[in-house]
């Protein structure tokens, strides 16, 4: 995720900048940039890498912008990092956020003549903002009209050589104005300038602020001033830093609904997906008669999720293998395969090689990863990102819920290239996603009652957990993350397995914990609850909303919001991550970085 900070006042932005931009590393990034005020120009610079031991260059100035970048268009160069600057260099702008009609834009104004040097999404503003000023637009004008154009979602820091104000534009992407004697800040997030003050206004959509001296805030669509409340930050530097949450796991599970929006961003347009990614694929995908998703970890079981989607969406076989494995059978793979590699890293060695050896019997491979750049995005013939922002805490969530919606989108993409589903079935699933950011807000704001449970049940040395379906998968999934984070011992499995030999481990000691949603086998669900309770075992289980039969034949109930039934595995993770967090939590793990586990295992 993009970091960005804006400064003036009577410091020098050119030393500040870098400090304040360093502050906001936990966000990720790959590249990095500045531009000041520098009378009568302004001054760049712009590297790619990070910022350790990084010197600023930059003249001395009041006023200027810093960007980090996380990439999601364009490769990480020197060019696509931000500041990026209209023609005659006195516009420079930084964002955040995704430009959804900038292609578009970008034949337009290269039809009128502007000159484009990056890759990415993000130039089309400056440019367009040097053409409405040529017209004889004000800057506040130019900016409002060019927010007005822009579909998709942005914060912006704008810098005219012209003016001795900083402009900020917000729509969709978090964007904080930092009150200070004597200076202001503009900023992602309070981590960048908690130090110099606490008084804040939070920009909300389609507001824009002039920032000098004074700062004046108005809506970009109709020009309104608006009185914004200032509020008083009483989180420390460090808290600050996970937007005031314990640990980033939390933050990171909290942030699924924004995720998942990023992730769906521009992918459906008129009942139909969306994928530039896969342009130029079709007659090939056309000719596949199979499937292997290759994984490892939580991303394998998005891809056993993905199993049961794409086989009643797509009618085609679908196998989903361990990396490791796959890599070291002799598997039978062709040129009618279609191979899906997941990694959240992007560098998952077990995974790369799997990749190395379906490309080489073959088959086309197309990679899900959240990490531009990244080698298995490098090597695959193409790459859909996740687009969920950094993940830090080492236990996965908005990645693998980002990879479910990725996987879905893929597998209405194929049933809409081979004609294997009616148009309407695909519609009433299409918009059933667009909905999932609510749903699963809706979810993660019954926590509460995830937490509840965590305080009763925390001491339990063992926990089995149980699902049927496309749940089957998540019930692995809400296992490894309790045994990730809090080391205590967990299985999943097929609750119609149970009987084979698991069943002889209940106790008062395992509980069960089922994921017993409204659907096909939810009658089976139920049959297996009872056999767990009648040899003394407590149930808990993550249960469709109001489901007062499950209410009142379990011990404890964690309820999701409503969705079609293909799609509830992205909603009933949600209770089952909490939960591990919480458990973890009360026993006192350290749950960004769990013991023995990496973020990205580069090592067989
Ligand atoms: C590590 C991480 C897991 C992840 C797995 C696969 O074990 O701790 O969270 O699921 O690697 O990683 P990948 O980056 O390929 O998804």
């Amino acid at each position: 995720m993009c970091g960005i900070v804006g400064y003036s006042g009577e410091k020098n932005a050119s030393e500040l900048l870098p400090s304040c931009l360093r502050k906001l590393d936990y966000r990720g990034y790959d590249s990095f940039g500045f531009a000041v005020q520098a009378n009568p120009t302004i001054a760049v610079e712009k590297h790619a890498g990070r910022l350790d031991g990084f010197t600023s260059q930059l003249p001395e100035s009041k006023l200027g912008i810093a960007h980090t970048r996380w990439a999601t268009h364009g490769s990480v160069t020197e060019k696509n990092a931000h500041p990026h600057m209209s023609c005659d260099g006195s516009i420079a702008v930084v964002h955040n956020g995704i430009i959804e009609n900038y292609s578009e834009l970008r034949e337009q104004l290269k039809q009128q003549g502007h000159k484009f040097v990056s890759e990415t999404d993000s130039e089309v503003i400056p440019h367009l903002i040097e053409g409405l000023l040529a017209q004889g637009k004000s800057f506040e004008e130019a900016v409002r009209e060019t927010c007005d154009s822009l579909q998709g979602t942005f914060a912006l820091l704008i810098l005219n050589k012209e003016s001795n104000k900083l402009v900020a534009a917000r729509k969709g992407s978090p964007l904080v104005i930092g009150v200070g004697k004597n200076e202001n800040f503009v900023a992602s997030d309070v981590t960048a300038f908690i130090e110099f003050t606490k008084d804040v206004i939070f920009l909300d959509d389609n507001e824009l602020a002039i920032v000098d001296g004074n700062v004046e805030v108005q809506n970009f669509s109709t020009g309104k001033k608006l009185d914004k409340k200032v509020s008083k930050i009483e989180w420390d530097a460090e808290q600050a830093e996970k937007s005031g949450y314990k640990h980033f796991m939390l933050k990171e599970i909290f942030e699924q609904p924004e995720a998942a929006q990023k992730c769906l961003q521009g992918r459906i347009k008129d009942g139909k997906v969306v994928l530039p990614e896969l342009e130029g694929r079709d007659e090939k995908l056309k000719e596949i008669n199979r499937v292997i998703i290759v994984a490892c970890g939580t991303s394998w079981h998005a891809g056993l999720v993905a199993e049961y989607i794409m086989e009643e969406l797509v009618g085609l076989p679908v196998e989903v293998e361990y990396a490791s494995e796959f890599r070291y059978r002799n598997p039978i793979v062709d040129d009618k395969c279609l191979v899906i590699v997941v990694s959240q890293s992007g560098e998952t060695a077990d995974t790369l090689a799997a990749l190395r050896e379906a490309k080489k019997k073959g088959a086309l491979v197309i990679s899900i990863c959240n990490v531009m750049g990244s080698t298995i995005a490098r090597e695959s013939h193409s790459t859909i990102y996740n687009r969920a922002g950094p993940e830090i805490g080492v236990a996965s969530t908005k990645a693998f819920t980002t990879q479910l919606i990725v996987l879905t989108l893929v597998s209405l993409y194929l049933a809409d290239l081979i004609k294997s589903n009616p148009l309407e079935k695909q519609r009433e699933i299409l918009s059933a996603l667009q909905e999932i950011p609510d749903k699963m807000q809706q979810t993660v704001d019954e926590s509460n009652q995830v937490l509840a449970i965590a305080k009763k049940y925390w001491e339990k040395p063992n926990a089995l957990y149980l699902g049927r379906g496309p749940n089957f998968p998540i019930a692995l999934e809400g296992a490894l993350k309790l045994k990730e984070i809090s080391y205590l011992h967990a299985e999943g499995m097929s609750a119609a397995e149970m009987k084979h030999g698991p069943i002889a481990l209940i106790d008062s000691d395992m509980p069960a914990i089922f994921v017993a949603v409204k659907d096909k086998t939810y009658n089976k669900i139920l049959a297996n609850i009872e056999e767990i309770k009648a040899r003394g075992g407590t149930v808990i289980a993550v249960a469709s909303p109001a489901d007062k039969e499950m209410e009142g034949n379990v011990a404890e109930v964690m309820h999701i919001a409503k969705t079609i039934e293909l799609l509830q595995p992205l909603l009933t993770v949600l209770p089952l991550q909490l939960l591990a967090y919480y458990i973890a939590d009360i026993r006192e793990c350290d749950i960004d970085k769990p013991r023995n586990l990496a973020k990205s295992v580069t090592v067989e």
